[in-house]
């Protein structure tokens, strides 16, 4: 273990000396390692104790009109078939006239946290009445998010206990996901109230639940546009808003209903260099915000159109933190012609709606397994080894398996491979 101190301080080559004169990679695995790092200088700047980049498969959807905009959408994702149903959703949304967006503010909370409070009603007045000061000294801490045309715009006491208080500071952090900028100015808002104020504080952080960056994404679709292996668009409608329902009824339901939301989110949050876990965290505290956990989306029905909104917090960014330095997020911010963070919230919560369309469509018609199973067996062929034309080959024979599994799928490869050496 002691080889292992100060990790952190050894050049990239030495670290994976390390790990090998440890007995934990071998000669091999550390050239393989070597080969996965792309950029050690890099590496070394974004992340500590940086042996390789990670890589992930990234893809594109094609189909999207948000507000009027066609937009190319990068997906970073490893699993199957996300991307294939998110185009599908996407394509038949866009074919009804697309997704209608709307965010009424662009805010990120802050809170300091005041304890062993005895007269919190007195603390509470005392704070309103210094909410200006408040907000001075946090704008005085980030004068440059001042100049860009950020900084804090208001302040909200709340009572927690009788002994403790939050104190949330709301900040325009303009394009970036802002956390350094929060963080910086609620510090020094604890620090004016730990030292002035004479109070003990707790804490002081940004809150990831951010309830005054909701965004909102709806579409209208026509019955037709649904129709599908001989089910009537309007008979699918019907049941996506059955679907819809138990989503809000059962938590159960609702939890795989967002989980699926979140594949799309996810994939395009991470695509673009954003703090995919800060809007995993808001958007399930979000759907629990009247006490039960709740489905993110509600689809209904009006006149022959099935109709679907998405309603979460997106707290993202376009500029900040390892979105202007990994080369792939700028190639992908690029090719999206995102222009500002507004745009990509919009754009976000879109990819949520179609991919929560894509799924209910599956899992109430023909179910989910079917457009799943072509990817998986194509996972399955290259899992036991299949190369080039193989993988097409034996995927086509693992179609007609029963219960395709590495066991058969290696013997199906060693008979093919047979084959073809006659
Ligand atoms: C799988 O990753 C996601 C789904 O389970 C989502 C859903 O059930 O709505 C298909």
């Amino acid at each position: 273990m002691t080889k292992f101190i100060k990790f952190y301080q050894k050049k990239w080559h030495y670290r994976l000396i390390t790990l090998l004169n440890d007995d934990l990679i071998s000669d091999d695995e550390k050239t393989e390692i070597e080969t996965h790092a792309l950029n050690h200088e890099l590496g070394d700047q974004i992340t500590e104790n940086y042996i390789a980049d990670f890589t992930l498969p990234e893809g594109i959807a094609f189909n999207y009109l948000v507000d009027g905009k066609k937009m190319t959408v990068p997906m970073v994702t490893e699993e199957p078939s996300v991307i294939a149903a998110n185009n599908n959703g996407a394509k038949i949304i866009a074919t009804a006239g697309g997704f209608t967006t709307k965010i009424e503010s662009r805010l990120m909370i802050g809170q300091v946290i005041l304890e062993n409070i005895d007269d919190a009603d007195n603390v509470i007045n005392q704070i309103n009445e210094h909410q200006l000061d408040l907000i001075k000294i946090a704008n005085t801490a980030r004068p440059s998010l001042v100049k860009r045309g950020g900084g804090a715009r208001w302040v909200r006491v709340r009572k927690l206990a009788a002994d403790l208080i939050s104190v949330d500071l709301a900040i325009d952090v303009q394009e970036a996901m802002g956390a350094n900028s929060v963080n910086t100015m609620m510090e020094a808002v604890g620090e004016t109230l730990q030292t002035q104020f004479k109070q003990d504080v707790l804490m002081s952080i940004l809150s990831n639940y951010a309830t005054d960056s909701l965004v909102e994404s709806s579409c209208s679709i026509p019955f037709t546009l649904l129709d599908s292996a001989g089910i009537s668009g309007e008979h699918i409608a019907k049941k996506i808003v059955s679907a819809s329902r138990l989503a809000q009824l059962d938590p159960y339901r609702a939890v795989t209903h967002n989980k699926g939301i979140m594949n799309g989110i996810d994939a395009v949050l991470i695509a673009l260099g954003n703090d995919w876990r800060a809007v995993e965290a808001g958007a399930h505290a979000y759907a629990s915000k009247d006490g039960q956990y709740r489905g993110l989306t509600k689809w209904s029905i009006v006149s022959d159109n099935l109709v679907g909104i998405i309603k979460l917090p997106m707290p993202i960014g376009v500029v900040g933190g390892s979105i202007d330095i990994v080369p792939m997020v700028k190639i992908n911010k690029k090719m999206m012609g995102i222009k500002s963070a507004k745009e990509l919230a919009s754009l976000v919560a879109s990819v949520g709606l179609a991919q929560n369309l894509a799924a209910l469509k599956a899992l109430v018609s023909e179910g989910i397994q079917k457009g799943h199973m072509g990817l998986q067996l194509k996972s399955l062929a290259v899992k036991v080894g299949a190369v080039d034309e193989e993988v097409a080959q034996l995927t086509e024979l693992l179609k007609n398996e029963n219960r395709p599994d590495t066991e058969v799928a290696t013997k199906k490869l060693n008979e093919l491979r047979k084959k073809g050496d006659n």
